[in-house]
C-alpha cells in the first residue's frame, strides 16, 4: 500500500468527493492516489452548507467505504455568500499576534459580530506607507454556524477535520500554475448552486467573490419553463445549450436559460470590471473554468465574449501523475473536479 497522502473533502450541493495526493511539496508533482465521489438528494447541502447532517454523513461513510482511502484525516472548504473576504491593509506585526489582534481590528467591517466569527488572515505582501510598515493580505470572516454543520457532518462519520481552508482558494491552488503563476488569472467554478470567483495575480489570491447561482437554478428555469421533472430537464439543458441556434420546439428552453446564464455571466464579468477599477494597470490576463455548470455548451464562449477575455476550461490533472488502477479516462481530464485536488495541496496549521 502505498504511503498515506492528504486528502481534499469537497461538500458540493451535488456530491461529496474527495481525492487523496501523495508526494510533491504543496501542488507540483504529486500523485492521485485515490479518487471517490457519492452523489447527495436535493436538499442534503444548502448553499455551501450541510442542511440535513444524517445523510451528508451516511454519504461519507459510504464514500469511505469504496475508495479505500489511507487516512481519515481531511482538508475541507467553506465557502458562500456568508463567508466574507477582503483585501486589507493591517499595521505590520508577526502573523500570530496579528492574527490574535483580528476581533479587534476588525469589528466595523464585518457584517457580523466577531463573536460568531471565525477569522483569519492570509498575509500576501507589505509596503511601507506614511503610517509605516504594514502587512497586505485577505481578511477571511466566517460565521461559526457556518462551518459547525459541515465539521459536524464530517465528524460524525469518523473523519477528522485538519484543516479548514477557504475553498476559493483551495481553486486557486488546484488549477493556477504553469504560465498563469506569472499572470493574473480569474478562476471561475460553476457549481450546482453557488459560482466563486477567485482572482490571483502571480499566483497570489488577490480577490474572491461567491455569487449564488449555478447550473442547478438553469436546471430549475427549464423544468419550470417546460413543466417537465428534473431529469428530463437536466438532458434538455445540456442539449441546448447557450448561444446556439435552436428548432422552434427549444425556443422555450433556451429562453428559459438564458434568462438565468445572462445574470449569472453578468455578475461575473461585473467582478472582473470591479476588480480591474481597484486595481489599476493590473488587468485580468484570462479566465479558467471548472465546476460542472461551466460545462454547459457555448458557455465559455458566451463569457468569453461578454468579458473580451481569452476563456478555458482548467486542466486540474495536468500538474498530476494518477496512480494506475484508478480508472481515471484521461479524456475525462479537463472536467476533473478541482476543488477536492487544492483542498488537498493545503498545508495544515
Ligand atoms: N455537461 C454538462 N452540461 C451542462 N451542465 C452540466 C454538465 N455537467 C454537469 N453540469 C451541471 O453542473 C452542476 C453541478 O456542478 P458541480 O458538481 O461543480 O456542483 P457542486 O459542487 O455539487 O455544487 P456547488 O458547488 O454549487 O455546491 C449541475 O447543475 C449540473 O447540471
Ligand atoms: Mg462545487
Amino acid at each position: 500500500m502505498a504511503k498515506s497522502g492528504v486528502i481534499g473533502l469537497d461538500i458540493g450541493t451535488t456530491s461529496v468527493r474527495a481525492a487523496e495526493v501523495v508526494g510533491g511539496r504543496g501542488r507540483q508533482g504529486g500523485t492521485l492516489v485515490r479518487y471517490g465521489e457519492v452523489a447527495l438528494p436535493p436538499g442534503a447541502v444548502r448553499d455551501g452548507e450541510v442542511a440535513d447532517q444524517p445523510t451528508v454523513t451516511a454519504a461519507l461513510k459510504q464514500l469511505w467505504a469504496g475508495a479505500k482511502f489511507s487516512t481519515r484525516q481531511v482538508n475541507i472548504g467553506i465557502g458562500n455568500q456568508r463567508v466574507v473576504v477582503r483585501e486589507m491593509e493591517l499595521p505590520w506585526m508577526p502573523l500570530p499576534q496579528l492574527k490574535a489582534s483580528l476581533p479587534f481590528q476588525v469589528q466595523e467591517m464585518l457584517p457580523m459580530s466577531t463573536d460568531e466569527a471565525l477569522l483569519d488572515f492570509y498575509p500576501t505582501g507589505e509596503v511601507t506607507t506614511a503610517a509605516g510598515r504594514m502587512v497586505q493580505g485577505m481578511l477571511v470572516a466566517a460565521t461559526k454556524d457556518t462551518v459547525r454543520a459541515n465539521v459536524m457532518a464530517v465528524e460524525s462519520a469518523g473523519l477528522r477535520p485538519q484543516l479548514v481552508d477557504l475553498s476559493p482558494f483551495a481553486l486557486m491552488r488546484a488549477v493556477v500554475h504553469g504560465e498563469m503563476a506569472g499572470r493574473t488569472v480569474a478562476v471561475v467554478d460553476i457549481g450546482a448552486r453557488i459560482t466563486q470567483v477567485i482572482i490571483a495575480a502571480e499566483g497570489t489570491p488577490r480577490f474572491v467573490r461567491v455569487l449564488p447561482s449555478g447550473g442547478g437554478n438553469v436546471t430549475d428555469a427549464v423544468a419550470g419553463a417546460l413543466g417537465c421533472s428534473a431529469p428530463d430537464a437536466e438532458a434538455i439543458k445540456r442539449e441546448v445549450g447557450i448561444g446556439f441556434a435552436v428548432p422552434p420546439e427549444r425556443t422555450a428552453a433556451a429562453e428559459a436559460i438564458s434568462n438565468v446564464v445572462r445574470p449569472l455571466v453578468e455578475a461575473v464579468r461585473n467582478t472582473f470590471v470591479y476588480y480591474a477599477s481597484n486595481h489599476p494597470g493590473a488587468g485580468i490576463d484570462m479566465v479558467v473554468l471548472t465546476g460542472g455548470g461551466s460545462q454547459l455548451p457555448g458557455l465559455g464562449q458566451y463569457l468569453a465574449s461578454a468579458s473580451r477575455l481569452a476563456v478555458s476550461m482548467a486542466d486540474p490533472l495536468s500538474i498530476l501523475r494518477v496512480g494506475k488502477g484508478l480508472g481515471i479516462d484521461p479524456s475525462r481530464h479537463a472536467t476533473f473536479p478541482a476543488m477536492p485536488l487544492g483542498l488537498a495541496y493545503g498545508v495544515a496549521a
